[in-house]
């Protein structure tokens, strides 16, 4: 697969097959992964790959705590709800219409379905693998670039070899549950989690198709000491 291929390839995915990944594979992914650039090399990732009896402790602990609302995240990944401002609220709910309306049938005013759905994040959305993903605290801020540049050279990677993935940020509102279950240190950030494994091509959610805004809306080109000014 070219990095077209592969960069146009990826997407969320919330249904997985219960087709297990090997290790040997799960290795090979993650070697392509650290590849990624990091400010001075310094590399701060830590990943935690929990499969087995191990994620299903994992999930059932997260569920738990889930329905109990018991949750904490090691920062702000995002505004608290209610306080997302313009553009990104709009763009947050396009994805909410395309994703829950489109593609899974669940009417904007089924909050219960809705719900369902979210909680499912939980469960990994069913993947074989679960990832956590952590960076030293001692590379202060900029850890968290280095951290998103390797999430997202983790999931190309998998992609290229034939797998599929979802970021979740949803799982690091639950840090205490993952630090408790995975012996994750009070200095280890954790980041976002992660599901991997096979897409279960059959699901309704594998239907949704996410926008994107055009280059001219984020780009700003400066030539000859003018600006072409943004739409
Ligand atoms: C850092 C990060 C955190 C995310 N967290 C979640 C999540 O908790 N649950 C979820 O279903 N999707 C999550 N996503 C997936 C995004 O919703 C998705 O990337 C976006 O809608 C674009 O769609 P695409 O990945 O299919 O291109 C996350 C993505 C990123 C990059």
């Amino acid at each position: 697969m070219d990095l077209t291929q592969t960069l146009s390839g990826r997407r969320s995915c919330r249904a997985y097959l219960s087709t297990p990944v090997p290790r040997e594979k799960l290795e090979q992914v993650l070697a392509l992964a650290s590849r990624s650039a990091s400010n001075s090399n310094s590399q701060p990732w830590q990943v935690h790959v929990v499969t087995g009896p191990a994620l299903r402790r994992l999930t059932e602990d997260l569920l738990k705590a889930y329905d109990a609302g018991d949750g904490g995240a090691d920062y702000d990944h995002q505004p608290p709800a209610g306080s997302w401002p313009e553009p990104f609220l709009g763009r947050r709910h396009e994805l909410g219409h395309r994703l829950y309306s489109e593609a899974m049938g669940i009417a904007r005013d089924d909050m219960a379905g809705r719900m369902a759905h979210h909680r499912r994040n939980y469960e990994f959305f069913g993947a074989p693998v679960g990832m956590v993903l952590t960076v030293s605290r001692s590379r202060r801020q900029g850890a968290l670039v280095d951290a998103g540049l390797f999430l997202q050279a983790l999931m190309l990677a998998a992609r290229a070899a034939g797998l599929d993935t979802c970021a979740q940020a949803a799982l690091s509102d639950f840090a205490p549950v993952l630090r408790r279950n995975l012996d994750i240190p009070d200095d280890e950030l954790v980041v976002c989690g992660l599901s991997l494994g096979y897409g279960d091509p059959d699901h309704s959610s594998t239907r949704c198709r996410t926008s994107r805004v055009p280059v001219a809306r984020f780009t700003t080109f400066h030539e000859d000491g003018g600006a072409y000014s943004r739409e």
